[in-house]
């Protein structure tokens, strides 16, 4: 296979999401865990914001700046062979159509990212409509959304009521309208996520969503065993290093315990 077809897109997401095999992603900050995660054939690469935990140390996203996005997408892009790199547009960065085409841009430009990645249900589909226009491929991200911790009253399963579950479906369904390529879905009912999976088009990656999302993303840090400060550790995430020799390793038993459907497991599940 040429070096040009193995390149993964949002057209091979798509193809993955029409066999049916689950699609592989993990958070990345740097060239050197960027290679590994190439070795390992992860397809998707998320330059998160969660960089503002475990690379930076606070307590929550919000003091992530675009500058500091901009410079972890430039080191990850540095060792990137194949997979898909999405960036994360932080805190108050897309307030507006315009605010969030110039910093989509720094982020494509300056950061070598492919996608970016925005918060936000209904409020957010001018936006998404307005960078897809331009050129930008957008993925969305519904359920809990780490941005608005203090509006949510705290990192909370979203979702769970009848009412809540029927306007994350309407909302996704409106997200993909507008020309969002991707969907992150973080914490909620894993009956919720798999209904949502199926009425979409496009690929769906869980985070506490459940094993019948079309992929799987965990933060690189955590799905290590590594924490910077005493958070608890949410039920959805796993340590892929015990029982392994290596972060080589571990990140491989991801890789294939995403691939067969083996992770997450109910322990790891919302209902
Ligand atoms: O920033 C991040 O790591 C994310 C994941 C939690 C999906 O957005």
């Amino acid at each position: 296979m040429s070096v040009i077809n193995s390149q993964i897109t949002v057209t091979t997401l798509a193809q993955l999401k029409s066999k049916g095999e689950p699609i592989t992603c993990l958070t990345c900050y740097d060239a050197s865990f960027a290679k590994l995660l190439e070795i390992a054939g992860v397809e998707i690469l998320l330059i998160g914001d969660s960089l503002g935990n475990v690379i930076q140390g606070h307590d929550s996203t919000l003091p992530v700046t675009i500058s500091n996005m901009v410079y972890h997408s430039a080191c990850v892009a540095k060792a990137r062979l194949r997979a898909l790199l999405i960036a994360d547009m932080p805190f108050l960065s897309y307030a507006t159509p315009k605010q969030a085409l110039r910093n989509a841009a720094c982020l494509l430009q300056q950061g070598g990212a492919h996608v970016v990645k925005l918060e936000g249900g209904l409020e957010q589909v001018e936006t998404i409509r307005h960078l897809s226009n331009q050129g930008v491929a957008v993925c969305g991200h519904l359920g809990l959304l780490p941005q608005s911790v203090h509006k949510l009253g705290g990192y909370k399963v979203q979702g769970r009521s009848t009412e809540a579950a029927s306007e994350l479906k309407t909302t996704a369904l409106a997200l993909e309208e507008a020309g969002a390529k991707l969907l992150v879905l973080e914490c909620v009912p894993a009956t919720l996520a798999a209904e949502i999976s199926r009425s979409l088009r496009i690929p769906v990656i869980g985070i506490g969503a459940g094993v019948d999302c079309d992929g799987q993303v965990l933060v690189l840090y955590d799905m290590l065993g590594i924490r910077a400060t005493n958070a608890i550790t949410p039920r959805f995430v796993k340590n892929f290093l015990i029982g392994q020799s290596s972060i080589e390793a571990a990140i491989q038993a991801y890789v294939i315990a995403v691939k067969q459907r083996q992770f997450p497991a109910l322990e790891h599940c919302f209902i």
